[in-house]
C-alpha cells in the first residue's frame, strides 16, 4: 500500500463511519462508494443548486428518498436504486467494466445538470439518431448497459429493467411528460469551445484538475478490489459506443460536475480541452465493430464529436482497444 493509496482508505473509511453527516470538504478526495458517494455528490448537489439559483429556471425537484414508500412497491424502488449506485453488485451480470451508473448520473440519478433519471423518464419513448427509431425507456437504459457499462443489455422485462424503470417513475413523480426539464440531461446547448478543443492543453488541466482522483494514469483508484474514482479510459471505463466518448457530452459533463463539487469552475475551454485529452485515450471497443475500423466510424462515428477511427497524439483510436485481463 503506498501512502496515497492509505490516504483514500483512510477517506473512505472516515465518510463511511458518517454517512450521512456533513458533506465532505472541497478540498479531500470524494470517494463514489454508497453512502460516502451520495454525501458526496450531495455536495455537488448543494454546489449546483446555488449556481442554477442564479443562471435560469429552477431545476425539477425530485422527492426526498426518505419519500420512497415502505411495502412492495418501495422495494422495487430501493431494488432500483441499489443497482443504480451499485451497479457492479446488484447487477454483475451486465456489467463489463468497473463503473456504475451513478458514476455518471451523480447523487444516485438526482442531480440536475448530470443526465438525472427523472429528467430522462419523462423524455421517452424518443426518436434517436443513434439507431434510427422510437426508443422506450427500456431500450435507452439497455444502451447504457451495452456501452456506458460495456457490458450486456438486460431483458427488457427482467428484474434489473422493471427495478430501475420503477426508480425512475418514483423520482419523476409530479414531472410533467413530454417536456424537457430545466437540469435535465448535460447543460449542451450552445455550448461551443471559443477555440477548437487541443490535447496537449488537455492534458496540463488533466494533470492539475483530474489526476489527484483519477489517477495520473487516468485508471482511477481503487480500495479492496472496488473502484473508489472512477477510470476515464482503459479496460475497466465506457466504451468506443458510450455518450460519453463523444466531446461535446463529455464537454458538458465535465463542466457542470468535475472536479466533483466544484462544479462549474473550469473555463469552457479548459472542459473542452481535457474532454479531447480523455476521449483521445483508448478503451473498449465498439461493440458495432464490423471488424473494420474505417467502415465502423463512417457507420456510427460520422461526426467531428467522436475521435474515434482519427489520429490523436500519434495513435489511430480503436486501432488497439483496451480489454481486460
Ligand atoms: C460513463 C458514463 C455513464 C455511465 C456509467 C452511465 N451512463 Fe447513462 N448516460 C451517459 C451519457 C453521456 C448520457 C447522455 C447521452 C446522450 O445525450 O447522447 C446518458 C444517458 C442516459 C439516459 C438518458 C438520459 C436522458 O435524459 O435522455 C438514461 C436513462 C441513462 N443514461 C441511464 C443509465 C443507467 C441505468 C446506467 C447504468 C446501467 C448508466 N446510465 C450508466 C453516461 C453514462
Ligand atoms: C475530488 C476528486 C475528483 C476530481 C478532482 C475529479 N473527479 Fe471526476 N469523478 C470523481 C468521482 C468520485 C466520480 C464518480 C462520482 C460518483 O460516483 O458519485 C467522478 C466521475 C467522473 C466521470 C464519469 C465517470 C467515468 O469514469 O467516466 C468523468 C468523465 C470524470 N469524473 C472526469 C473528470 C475530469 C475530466 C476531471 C478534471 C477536470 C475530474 N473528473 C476531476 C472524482 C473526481
Amino acid at each position: 500500500m503506498t501512502p496515497r493509496h492509505l490516504l483514500i482508505g483512510l477517506a473512505v473509511l472516515a465518510l463511511a463511519a458518517c454517512s450521512h453527516a456533513a458533506p465532505p470538504e472541497a478540498s479531500k478526495p470524494a470517494p463514489a462508494t454508497g453512502s460516502s458517494a451520495a454525501s458526496a455528490a450531495g455536495a455537488a448537489a448543494h454546489a449546483q443548486a446555488a449556481a442554477a439559483a442564479k443562471a435560469g429556471p429552477a431545476a425539477f425537484e425530485p422527492p426526498p428518498e426518505s419519500a420512497i414508500p415502505p411495502g412492495p412497491f418501495g422495494d422495487v424502488v430501493r431494488e432500483g436504486r441499489e443497482i443504480f449506485i451499485n451497479t457492479d453488485v446488484a447487477a454483475k451480470a451486465y456489467v463489463g467494466n468497473g463503473l456504475r451508473c451513478s458514476n455518471c448520473h451523480l447523487d444516485a440519478g438526482r442531480l440536475a445538470n448530470s443526465a438525472p433519471l427523472w429528467g430522462a423518464y419523462v423524455a421517452y419513448p424518443a426518436y434517436r439518431a443513434k439507431n434510427g427509431h422510437v426508443n422506450t425507456l427500456g431500450e435507452r437504459l439497455q444502451g447504457c448497459f451495452k456501452y456506458s457499462m460495456n457490458g450486456k443489455a438486460p431483458p427488457l422485462d427482467s428484474k434489473e429493467m422493471v427495478a430501475l424503470e420503477t426508480y425512475a417513475f418514483w423520482m419523476a413523480k409530479g414531472a410533467p411528460t413530454g417536456e424537457k426539464l430545466p437540469g435535465a440531461g448535460y447543460p449542451k446547448k450552445g455550448f461551443k469551445p471559443p477555440q477548437p478543443p487541443d490535447y496537449v492543453r488537455g492534458e496540463a488541466v488533466f494533470k492539475a484538475h483530474c489526476a489527484l482522483c483519477h489517477g495520473a494514469d487516468g485508471q482511477g483508484q481503487q480500495v479492496a478490489g472496488r473502484y473508489v474514482f472512477p477510470p476515464l479510459w482503459g479496460p475497466d471505463s465506457f466504451n468506443w459506443g458510450a455518450g460519453m466518448h463523444q466531446l461535446d457530452n463529455a464537454a458538458a459533463f465535465i463542466k457542470a460536475n468535475m472536479p466533483l463539487s466544484q462544479g462549474g469552475t473550469l473555463t469552457d475551454q479548459d472542459a473542452w480541452d481535457v474532454a479531447m485529452y480523455m476521449d483521445g485515450h483508448e478503451r473498449p471497443q465498439d461493440p458495432r465493430y464490423k471488424g473494420d475500423l474505417a467502415a465502423t466510424r463512417k457507420a456510427y462515428h460520422d461526426s467531428p464529436m467522436s475521435l474515434y477511427g482519427t489520429t490523436v497524439n500519434g495513435h489511430l483510436l480503436g486501432s488497439a482497444p483496451a480489454t481486460r485481463k
